[in-house]
């Protein structure tokens, strides 16, 4: 029978953010004593159902609106951050707040409020919907949010114009959005300033994933379905090759996933690494079965 083997991306797996958020989160459950109010996260902590299922095991509630959270709560924000408007309101709340805002998004945030403040156009490339934008864009007045480069080529620069973007972009993208809003600038005749904001941690798993799917004949990406950067990870892979899956746990693992003689595993930022090891093992224990 052919050997099969499993190849793991040299970096996969949680952020430093991620991590940071969901120990603050572990340390409050911890340091709570009994009848001393509740542990809140601010939204869900991350993208993966398997760890919020697990935090709401611990006691932890999830919240997404001021009004319902207490006076004798501990609250976490996440790693996303939370728009100024909701950090103001939870900080009146008289609740222990715990920011867990990840260090290169409050920068992002900080970049918006000192350009908003000279009279620059912030365009933020990045996911409308996605929470870690909306906190971002809430620091300006009228901040654009692009996620194409058909959107980008719409933008009229009317007065100077800074370019940033959601942590967890493209990195090809933005780059694209870039020159595009850096030509239309130069055609104004205003001036154009960017900063790359995309994430070592986003760039590294692409990287990693790349050099993976020259070395392997499927891969598997593990993450959250809603995981933004999961879902790169993905597309990014499929860019490569047909036999790509983006599953979420070890349950999901299917025959036809694992038939190839070579398979590579990935994951995104915000997957534990107890669950990558799980759908290793499962892997393997497939891979090792006559007949599969
Ligand atoms: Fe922070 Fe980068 Fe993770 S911005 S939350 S370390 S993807």
């Amino acid at each position: 029978m052919m050997k099969r083997r499993v190849i793991i991306a040299d970096t996969l797996g949680f952020c430093f953010g991620v991590r940071r958020a969901l120990e603050q989160v572990e340390k409050a459950v911890e340091t709570l004593h009994p009848g001393e109010g509740r542990v809140l996260t601010y939204g869900p902590l991350i993208h993966n159902s398997t760890v919020l299922r697990e935090l709401a095991e611990e006691g932890v509630v999830c919240v997404d609106s001021v009004e319902d959270v207490r006076p004798d709560d501990t609250v976490v924000i996440r790693a996303h951050g939370v728009p100024g408007e909701v950090k103001r309101k939870l900080d009146a709340s008289g609740a222990a707040v715990i920011d867990g805002t990840c260090p290169r998004v409050l920068k992002s945030e900080r970049l918006v409020a000192e350009y908003d403040r000279k009279g620059y156009r912030v365009v933020i490339s990045g996911d409308f919907s996605h929470g870690e934008v909306t906190a971002v864009s809430s620091h300006g007045k009228d901040v654009l949010v692009v996620d194409s480069v058909e959107a980008a080529a719409s933008v009229q620069p009317d007065r100077p114009l800074l370019l940033l973007s959601q942590t967890t972009f493209s990195l090809k993208l933005f780059e694209e959005i870039s020159d595009i809003l850096k030509e239309a600038c130069a055609r104004e005749g205003v001036p154009f300033v960017r900063f790359n904001t995309v994430c070592p941690a986003t760039g590294s798993r692409q990287k990693a994933l790349e050099k993976l799917c020259g070395e392997v004949d499927a891969v598997l990406v593990i993450g959250g379905k809603s995981s933004a950067n999961t879902r790169r990870l993905y597309d990014s892979a499929r860019e490569c090759m047909e036999a790509v899956w983006h599953i979420e746990e070890a349950s999901e693992i299917r025959e036809e996933m694992v038939r190839f003689p070579v398979l590579g595993i990935t994951a995104g930022a915000s997957t534990p690494d107890g669950i990558i090891s799980e759908v290793v093992a499962e892997v393997e224990r497939l891979q090792a079965l006559e007949g599969v």
